[in-house]
């Protein structure tokens, strides 16, 4: 089993090091806050200082943080980021969801070290990392994926190869930005069916019987009825991404009218306090009856 180490202990990164160790990977970990890694400790984890430590100690190295800064802090810090620690022969993986631009160019910084990366951003939330059942959009080459297949197998239920290393950032944004923008028109289109005198349980129900709901939408409807915010995948990481994808639609050239205007209003439920709900959260910012008006 390759040494693996995992440079992030957030909310995906933590739960994805503990099923690593309880499938007997042996597992360093980093994290920012130190604080945060003691948990994984215990579970049998060995701690690094700093992000190059980590990499110094291990064959497959994967950074799970926030967004393309704190990526770039991870791996390319000045004197203790990872890309600096890579052992010759090593594989990098970046599971963040990010630019397309970023894991280009982490790419080429691992290249320079003998090191080979993979582009793997995942779908699913924090119960699909817990279950390894997270699903990997993998862009790179073949036969790096094949050396790191096994370990990524514990972790995900599925691993679709889809271009060379940028096209997996692109496609996970393209995914999350769909995601998105079903569940702000579906809070807005309860508060329509609502504000015309139908009950929001029964209207959902009703909607979920048909074949114009994905099932996506669905549990974000039914979630929605049952005021379920509790996090998974929090409002303010849902803007990160809307952000990125509206950045990569411009740069290409192409419209994002109905992604920016999901940047809108996913900007107006953080200004409102919601940052850290769920996705599902933003129908706090419309008047679905009368206790979701009241946010
Ligand atoms: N949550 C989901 O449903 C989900 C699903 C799929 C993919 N993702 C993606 O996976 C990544 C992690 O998500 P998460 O839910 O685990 O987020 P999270 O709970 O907010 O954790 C963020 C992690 O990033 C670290 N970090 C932030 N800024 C940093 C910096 N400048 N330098 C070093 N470390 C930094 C944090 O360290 P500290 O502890 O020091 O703050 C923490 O370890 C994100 O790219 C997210 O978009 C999330």
């Amino acid at each position: 089993m390759k040494k693996t180490s995992i440079l992030g202990l957030g909310a995906m990164g933590a739960r994805m090091a503990a099923r690593l160790l309880q499938h007997g990977y042996p597992v360093v970990v980093y994290n920012r806050t130190p604080e945060r890694t003691a948990p994984l400790r215990e579970q049998g984890a060995d701690v690094a200082a700093t992000p190059r430590e980590a990499a110094e100690r291990a064959d497959v190295v994967i950074s799970m943080v926030r967004d393309d800064a704190a990526a770039q802090d991870v791996w390319l810090a000045e004197g203790t980021g990872a890309v600096h620690g890579l052992r010759p022969g090593a594989v990098a993986i970046e599971p963040s969801t990010v630019t397309p631009a970023w894991a280009r160019r982490l790419a080429a910084a691992v290249a320079a070290r003998g090191a080979s990366f993979l582009d793997a951003p995942v779908v699913g939330t924090r119960p699909h990392a817990e279950s390894g059942q997270l699903i990997y959009l993998a862009g790179g080459e073949g036969a790096v994926l094949d050396q790191v297949r096994p370990m990524l197998d514990v972790l995900g239920g599925a691993v679709h190869p889809v271009g060379p290393v940028g096209a997996g950032a692109v496609m996970k944004l393209a995914v999350n930005a769909l995601f998105a923008v079903q569940a702000v028109a579906l809070a807005e289109l309860l508060a329509m069916l609502t504000a015309s005198g139908l009950e929001p349980a029964a209207a959902v129900g009703v909607l979920n019987a048909l074949p114009t709901s994905s099932p996506a939408a669905a549990r974000v409807a039914t979630r929605i009825v049952e005021r379920a915010y509790a996090p998974n995948f929090p409002i303010h990481l849902v803007a990160k991404d809307l952000g990125y994808a509206s950045s990569v639609a411009r740069e290409a050239g192409v419209g994002a009218t109905v992604v920016e205007a999901a940047l809108s209003a996913f900007e107006e439920a953080q200004r409102r306090g919601y940052g850290g709900d769920d996705i599902v959260g933003i129908a706090r910012c419309y008047p679905i009856g009368a206790a979701h008006g009241a946010g």
